[in-house]
């Protein structure tokens, strides 16, 4: 079986947080893919969004992670593209319901929120949710549907 492909971006404020996670993926057999930034310097984080977001817009990969220092900034860039639902996770619970309830494609970490351990749990419980369905199916599909309510 191929190993799902994962792309993830942070921008200065999300860099150290992301080589962390880059490992806890690969240890957890997830093909990563690195679309920078490869360093503390800073950087613009739309830059590293709009690359993970296009992947998931297109199919290329089902879900993907973003890291910036609020997640906020991340979110907004990411949540421009049709399809995606990028979801802001701050502990383990938020990010259970983005993925129980929203069917969240992608999870935005706001690294100067929390710890790194924080965020290797959130990332987990965040891979291993699965979507609940039923009702929340409809209210997903209503997201895309605006312009009919
Ligand atoms: C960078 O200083 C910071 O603004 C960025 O990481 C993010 O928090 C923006 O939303």
């Amino acid at each position: 079986m191929t190993a799902e492909r994962i792309p993830i971006g942070a921008d200065h404020a999300g860099f150290e947080l992301k080589e962390k996670l880059k490992g806890v993926l690969a240890e957890l057999g997830y093909a990563v893919e690195d679309v920078g930034t490869h360093s503390a310097a800073s950087v613009d984080y739309p830059d590293y969004a709009h690359p993970v977001a296009r992947e998931v817009e297109t199919g290329k990969a089902r879900r993907g992670v973003l890291l910036c220092g609020t997640g906020l900034g991340m979110a907004y860039a990411a949540n421009r593209h049709p399809h995606v639902r990028a979801a802001v996770a701050w502990n383990t619970e938020v990010a259970a319901y983005s993925r129980l309830h929203n069917d969240a494609n992608i999870l935005v970490l706001p690294a100067r929120c929390i710890s790194e351990a924080e965020g290797v749990d959130i990332l987990k419980t965040w891979l291993d949710t699965p979507f609940e369905g039923g009702r929340h199916e409809r209210r997903v599909e209503k997201i895309e549907r605006e312009e009919e309510q």
